[in-house]
């Protein structure tokens, strides 16, 4: 499918792995300059020379920028001052029991996930504005539905980023700048396998059979510990597959949708809607 980005600009937050480095590489061949985001260092520096590698004809490069921390926004918007295309991947997510996250650690968490995503988003949205042509993805999570009591406050942060999505939708109301979310579902990305490697290995089993006893064996005995609920897939989601949906509501084919919240979730969520 020609999805006719070429000469658009992406930036794509969080992007040195995982789901966000995936849609990078998906933007990059489909055309569009692309920013890869991280903390800096040498994970950048990798992450850039893969997707060289990978799409040679790209136009790719990398910005450091800890949005974790006071002025990180400001950071970014100073060294990526417009872009055509974002996509915001950042999440701090901090797994933790419900009645053990401190206040300090609501603080932190809404204002990452929510004003941290909401202020770097407002600068970008004005300038699609004025330029007449945006799109904005926010990589939210099937959590925002569904939420797990290990991970309330970056549940609660991820309906927050739904909120806010269709806010700025209705705001672009005339224009052709576009606003979306994507809610994956259990993905193997670093961050995921570095929480289910140590739990397979704490019961004897190798990562590949755990996880395909999770998925289909109904008396798998540890389900709760890694409560991510029942996959109609039955297995990981791989993070280009999550890719493929931001990339198409980035491009210029899905011009007739916007303020919606799409689920790539191999089908966890248990409703039609
Ligand atoms: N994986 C899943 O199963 C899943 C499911 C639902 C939703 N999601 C959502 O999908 C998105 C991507 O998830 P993921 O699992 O692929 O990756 P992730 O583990 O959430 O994020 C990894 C990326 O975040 C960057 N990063 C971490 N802290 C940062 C900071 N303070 N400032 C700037 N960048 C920072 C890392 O860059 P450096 O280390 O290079 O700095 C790396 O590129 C997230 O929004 C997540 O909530 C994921």
């Amino acid at each position: 499918m020609h999805t006719a980005i070429t000469d658009r600009t992406a930036l794509v937050t969080a992007s040195t792995e995982g789901i966000g480095f995936a849609t990078a590489r998906l933007l990059a061949e489909e055309g569009a300059r692309v920013w890869v985001h991280g903390r800096g260092g040498v994970r950048l520096g990798q992450a850039v020379a893969a997707l060289r590698r990978a799409v040679p004809s790209a136009e790719v490069d990398g910005v450091a920028a800890d949005l974790a921390a006071d002025g990180g926004v400001r950071v970014l918007t100073a060294a990526v001052p417009a872009v055509d295309i974002l996509v915001n991947g950042y999440a701090d997510t901090r797994p933790k029991p419900f009645a053990t996250v401190t206040d300090a650690e609501w603080t932190t968490t809404l204002r990452n996930n929510v004003a941290v995503t909401a202020t770097l988003t407002r600068h970008y949205f004005e300038h699609m504005l004025a330029s007449g042509w945006g799109r904005i993805v926010f990589i939210a999570s099937d959590l925002a539905l569904r939420p797990l009591p290990v991970m309330v406050p970056y549940a609660a942060g991820k309906m927050a980023q739904l909120t806010l999505m269709r806010a700025l939708a209705e705001e672009a109301a005339g224009t052709a700048v576009t606003v979306n979310a994507v809610l994956p579902g259990f993905t193997r990305t670093e961050r995921t396998e570095g929480f289910l490697r140590p739990l397979a290995a704490r019961h004897g089993m190798s990562f590949e059979a755990f996880m395909d006893a999770y998925f289909n064996d109904p008396a798998f005995p540890w389900r709760d510990e890694v409560g991510f609920g029942a996959s109609l897939v039955r297995r990981l989601l791989e993070p280009e597959e999550v890719a493929s949906l931001i990339a198409f509501l980035c491009s210029a084919r899905a011009s007739g949708m916007t303020g919606a919240s799409l689920r790539c979730d191999g089908g966890t969520t248990p409703t039609a809607l």
